[in-house]
């Protein structure tokens, strides 16, 4: 893997988060939906290489009140197991947190065991379910939850 930095999603980086968003995911993000969430509150952070500027890794957020959701975690699938959401997901947590957050959520669909371990790694514990909330398969989400 090439050498790469973790940075606060600009709108320099939407195209390449949504051909990341479109390799990942069935409903992927579009840039345009990108920008109206980095326009209007939302925030994100990514993993970038540094030689070309290619988003690699990225997690979105919304924040509300004193609690945010995770709207979106990714990373491109030849950089996988390599600590990149981790990483990245550290680093939007952090910035939650210093935002006066005192609680973080995110929906996951219940067969995505890897994404599962990586949340519990990061502390999040599973809080309820949400029956069909996914199309394409339909499937229930996990509604997974980490108090700061
Ligand atoms: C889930 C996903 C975001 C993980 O990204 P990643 O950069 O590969 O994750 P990391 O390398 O930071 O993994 C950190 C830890 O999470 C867990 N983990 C991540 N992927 C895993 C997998 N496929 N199987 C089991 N555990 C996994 C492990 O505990 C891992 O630590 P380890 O490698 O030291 O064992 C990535 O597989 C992905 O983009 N999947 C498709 C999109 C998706 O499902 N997003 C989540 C939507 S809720």
């Amino acid at each position: 893997m090439t050498d790469f930095e973790i940075v606060k999603l600009e709108e320099k980086h939407l195209e390449s988060t949504a051909e990341l968003e479109a390799l990942c995911f069935a409903h992927p993000w579009t840039s345009e939906g990108l920008k109206t969430l980095v326009r209007e509150g939302g925030v994100g952070f990514a993993a970038v290489e540094k030689e070309n500027g290619r988003v690699i890794s990225y997690a979105g957020m919304v924040m509300a009140a004193d609690m945010a959701d995770i709207t979106d975690v990714a990373t491109h699938p030849d950089c996988r197991r390599q600590g990149l959401s981790r990483a990245v997901m550290e680093r939007i947590l952090g910035y939650a947190k210093e935002q006066g957050m005192t609680s973080v959520a995110l929906d996951v669909r219940v067969s995505n065991s890897g994404a599962i371990a990586l949340y519990e790694g990061l502390g999040f514990e599973i809080a309820g379910k949400r029956p069909r909330f996914y199309r394409t398969p339909p499937e229930d989400a996990y509604v997974m939850i980490k108090q700061l």
